[in-house]
């Protein structure tokens, strides 16, 4: 090899996503784990027609682990804005490979986009919050609709202490504008207890999360954080933290 200069990159570790995985925190994780599976196998039994909203982040994998894993009667779907990141993409491939199955995915309406873009314009959403709402709205919600149509039950991977909006987060509650009954399982769930999940059980995870995007939602409208922000604080960044919401979780 003499000769060769080899340009060594600085290991950089990002303590979010590798915590220390001290006996308490493996045993917190393990405790918690058997409580999600027990509540999710319980609430397919209860109603049958279950749908998953997997969204690729660092919760969501912890979801769908449990839920594959497990092979619970729990279907798995996903919204494709058609304005993800492509570490999303490059995920959404490596656990369709990793679990050895097939995603649903969900798309928006091609009309409306295309109608969305020609009145306002391909980036639109930065001008306005009217603007911002109604790209989330065709990209999200409406998607939405469709795939929790028929169901008697969603699964969400939100917890509650990601948001000043989800700090009253319920494990279960009754989502009245989709009609149908909604499960939080990780609400009680710290980021790194999500971590240590995702460590000791080695599931993919989307690149981006280590370089300090906690929170990831479409391509434009997600940054990374500084030491110290809010999980939440690289979505919608430009928005009052109060306003941060797409429209998927409406009380
Ligand atoms: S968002 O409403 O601000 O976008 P966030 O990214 O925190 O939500 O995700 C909260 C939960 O909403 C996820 O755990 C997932 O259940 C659902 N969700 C969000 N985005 C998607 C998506 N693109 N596809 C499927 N589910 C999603
Ligand atoms: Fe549109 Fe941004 Fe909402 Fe994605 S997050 S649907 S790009 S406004």
């Amino acid at each position: 090899m003499s000769g060769e200069v080899s340009f060594l990159k600085p290991a950089v570790v990002n303590p979010a996503t590798s915590p220390v995985l001290t006996d308490d925190l493996q045993a917190s994780v393990r405790t918690k784990t058997a409580e999600v599976l027990a509540l999710l196998k319980a609430a397919s039994n209860e109603l049958k027609n279950i749908t998953f909203a997997n969204s690729f982040g660092a919760e969501d994998m912890v979801l769908t682990d449990i839920i594959l894993k497990n092979q619970l009667a729990i279907e798995i779907f996903s919204l494709d804005t058609g304005r993800l990141p492509v570490e999303t993409y490059d995920l959404i491939a490596k656990t369709e490979q990793h679990y050895n199955t097939k995603l649903n995915v969900y798309f928006p309406q091609a009309q409306t986009v295309e109608f969305y873009v020609k009145n306002h314009g391909i980036n639109a959403f930065y001008e306005s919050i009217d603007l911002r709402k109604s790209c989330c709205h065709m990209r999200k919600v409406e998607p939405l609709q469709r795939a929790l149509n028929g169901k008697k039950a969603w699964v969400t991977g939100m917890r509650a202490a990601q948001a000043t909006t989800r700090t009253s987060l319920p494990v279960r509650e009754y989502d009245a504008g989709n009609k149908l009954e909604k499960f939080n399982p990780l609400s009680d769930w710290s980021e790194t207890e999500v971590w240590a999940y995702i460590r000791l059980n080695n599931v993919p995870y989307n690149a981006l999360h280590d370089q300090f995007y906690p929170s990831i939602g479409c391509a434009p409208c997600t940054r990374a954080i500084a030491m110290g922000e809010d999980v939440r604080a690289g979505r919608w960044w430009w928005e009052d933290p109060t306003s941060k919401e797409c429209g998927l979780h409406v009380k």
